[in-house]
């Protein structure tokens, strides 16, 4: 179901007309909103996944949406970002068809664990999507941007955990902290080029994938919905507002706006809050039925992948 009407977007229509943006994972949760919220103010929007399926329904019903409101194009494409020769092959394609303007590394995985419970491939599960795949899918953009001296704008989504830490979430907060000092690190290197970077740090936003393996057992539209007590503003976030964020970060009305990383979380991560620090007080039982529950949600998704 798509979330938007033009009057939740903050932006003139059409803002973004000219624009090509590729969003990976961008066919569920916050990656396909994105998407609708770029696409309906005009931008021609790329999503990746690894769910063909998933990818070519979201592609669709998005194209759909956008087309009523005078928007863009969404396309989809299969492509697993941990392989860097299917991104290298997947962004020829994407650039056969124009130059990207904007880059969203969104695709992510995840999962809560106690740290001593993962194995080596527990660790590579979730570094080689968000540290090593959103490197290399930048890398693959940003060698095309500066070989042509063309302007790129990269957002990164990132988690509030980059600056106090995430435990039981330890792969996923290193490899987000890795990709925050990539922000900061290209931000000078190529900035002066012509690509900049920025980063979200969003605080909770109820999605499928996230409640699956962050809230097992809960769920969106069970608990998962209450918001988390240490969130001054007390309320989960909202689709549209994280939509505004990325759309102004990408748009070059925000050009000035170059190596930060802005949280949307209603000050959550000041009060101390927004990590899994209360799962301390869980012991082997809990902890086996969340690796029960996470495991039914990753079956059930790796059994649509079609790359
Ligand atoms: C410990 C676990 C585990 C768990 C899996 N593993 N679940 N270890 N506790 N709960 C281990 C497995 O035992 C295995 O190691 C290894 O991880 C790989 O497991 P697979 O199931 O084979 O992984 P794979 O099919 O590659 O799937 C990757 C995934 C999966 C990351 C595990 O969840 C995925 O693809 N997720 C994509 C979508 C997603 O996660 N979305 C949420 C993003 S939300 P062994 O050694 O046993 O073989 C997010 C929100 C942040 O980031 C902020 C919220 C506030
Ligand atoms: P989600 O719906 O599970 O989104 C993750 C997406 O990444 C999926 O569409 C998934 O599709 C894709 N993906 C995973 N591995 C991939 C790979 N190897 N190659 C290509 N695509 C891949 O979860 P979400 O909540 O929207 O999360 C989106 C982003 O927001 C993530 O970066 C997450 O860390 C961040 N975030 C979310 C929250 C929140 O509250 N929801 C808070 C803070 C940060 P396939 O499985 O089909 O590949």
């Amino acid at each position: 179901m798509t979330e938007f009407t033009l009057d939740d977007l903050m932006f003139k229509p059409g803002l973004m007309k000219g624009q090509r943006i590729l969003i990976t994972g961008g066919g569920t949760g916050l990656g396909k909103v994105m998407a609708e919220g770029c696409s309906m103010l005009g931008a021609d929007v790329i999503i990746w996944g690894r769910r063909g399926n998933v990818i070519e329904e979201t592609a669709k019903e998005l194209s759909d949406h956008a087309a009523k409101v005078g928007g863009g194009t969404v396309t989809g494409m299969a492509c697993d970002i941990r392989v860097p020769e299917a991104i290298h092959d997947a962004m020829d394609q994407v650039w056969a068809g124009g130059a990207l303007t904007g880059l969203v590394n969104n695709a992510a995985g995840n999962f809560i664990s106690r740290t001593e419970d993962l194995s080596p491939r527990g660790f590579d599960a979730i570094a080689n999507i968000v540290f090593r795949g959103s490197f290399f899918v930048t890398l693959d953009a940003g060698k095309r941007w500066l070989a042509e001296g063309k302007h790129g704008s990269v957002v990164s989504i990132l988690t509030t955990w980059v600056w106090h830490g995430g435990p039981f979430t330890v792969p996923s907060a290193m490899s987000k902290a890795g990709l925050n000092v990539m922000t900061q690190s290209l931000a000078v290197e190529w900035g002066g080029r012509g690509i900049r970077f920025n980063a979200i740090a969003p605080g909770p936003f109820p999605t499928e994938g996230a409640w699956a393996r962050l809230n097992p057992g809960g769920g969106v539209g069970a608990d998962g919905e209450k918001p988390d007590p240490t969130i001054p503003l007390d309320r989960n976030g909202e689709m549209r507002e994280l939509a505004n964020l990325a759309v102004y970060l990408l748009d070059p009305g925000s050009a000035y706006v170059n190596g930060q990383t802005i949280a949307i979380d209603g000050g959550g991560h000041l009060k101390g809050g927004g990590g899994f620090g209360r799962l301390s007080e869980w012991g082997d039982a809990e902890w086996a039925a969340a690796r029960d529950a996470i495991k039914g949600a990753n079956e059930k998704d790796r059994a649509q992948r079609t790359v």
